[in-house]
């Protein structure tokens, strides 16, 4: 046998094994999807996302606490409005940022009472529209793309006014980064609030358990034709690039598991950029569901595809299985 030809020398140990990857998981990687809801007492149980909840605001510390405790570093805020009238649910989704509303009121008492951890907010109106779609629409029902993007940078700055540190489009709407960058900087944010932008976005069938969480399914028809199609590197790869030019601070790939060459592309393409991915509502159930099945050990696993996730150049991670991970991992 040649000497080269030997490499298990190299692994043989957990210490050594722990040194070949380039990077290991840790604490300050995960940030937690969190959905907040209007009702402020509520703790309530979303089925289709094992051990996730829609929280009032009342609920955040007993929530949050112990979490922030272990090592909780980020959050990214949804929300939720189920209790306000559905006749506000409008076309241009007025409730998104209502001073009243679920989301500014978290950003609001988080960071009274967790002043360290760090707000993300998510940026759609899919939630908050009438028709469920993530932009405006026309008459006719296509995007009407130049009132979508400057509502988002309405509500993004108004988010940022609140208190958060980072806003996060997931619309897809072209040329967003742009007006929300530009609304942040007119409104002398832009240095106080990071933009990081869901650049690369596919139209997958793993969104189902949020869309069931969120109420944000779409009344009629369905996303195409603003998220990419799963076959389209060459759109993520345009789409990363316009976004870095477009002021984007981190570029996201999503959802993860599935599409980890476009992570790697994005560490190629934004390689002065903190990449996230975001192992999104299907893929944790899928890695819950297999786990029940009896096909592997959901620890295991958990562990198996976010190093995967960082294997490809992730540097950031929005994870369901974040509490889980805040007490397997040690730093
Ligand atoms: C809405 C939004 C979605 C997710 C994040 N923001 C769903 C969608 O685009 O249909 C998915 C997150 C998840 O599945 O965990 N803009
Ligand atoms: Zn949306």
């Amino acid at each position: 046998m040649d000497i080269s030809s030997i490499l298990q020398g190299g692994y043989q140990h957990p210490l050594s094994r722990s040194w070949q990857g380039r990077r290991q998981l840790t604490k300050s990687m995960f940030m937690y999807p969190i959905f907040i809801t209007d009702d402020p007492d509520a703790s309530v149980v979303i089925p289709s996302l094992p051990g996730q909840r829609r929280w009032g605001v009342n609920q955040l510390e007993t929530f949050l606490g112990p979490l922030v405790k272990k090592g909780l570093k980020s959050v990214i805020i949804f929300g939720v409005p189920l209790t306000c009238e559905k006749t506000l649910q409008d076309g241009r989704g007025t409730p998104a940022d209502d001073p009243s509303g679920p989301v500014i009121q978290a950003i609001k008492k988080i960071r009274l009472l967790f002043p360290s951890l760090y707000i993300a907010c998510d940026v759609c109106l899919c939630e908050y529209t009438s028709h469920g779609h993530c932009g405006l629409l026309h008459a006719d029902s296509t995007i009407n793309t130049k009132p979508s993007v400057l509502r988002l940078a309405e509500v993004s700055v108004n988010y940022a006014k609140a208190g958060a540190h980072c806003v996060a489009p997931s619309d897809m709407m072209d040329g967003r980064i742009k007006a929300i960058k530009q609304a942040l900087i007119d409104a002398d944010l832009a240095s106080k609030c990071t933009l990081m932008s869901y650049s690369a976005k596919f139209a997958s069938a793993l969104y189902g358990p949020f869309r069931d969480a969120a109420g944000s399914a779409p009344s009629f028809g369905d996303r195409k034709c603003y998220q990419l199609p799963p076959t389209a590197k060459g759109l993520a790869r345009r789409a990363i690039q316009r976004d870095m030019v477009e002021g984007a601070d981190i570029i996201m790939v999503k959802p993860a598991l599935p599409y980890l060459d476009i992570i790697s592309d994005a560490t190629q393409l934004a390689s002065d950029h903190p990449i996230a991915c975001y192992q999104v509502s299907g893929e944790f159930a899928m890695v819950h569901a297999g786990a029940a099945a009896g096909v592997y050990d959901l620890k295991t696993m958990a562990f198996e595809t976010t190093e995967s996730m960082v294997r490809a150049g992730a540097t950031l991670i929005l994870s369901y299985f974040t509490p889980d991970f805040l007490d397997w991992l040690e730093v």
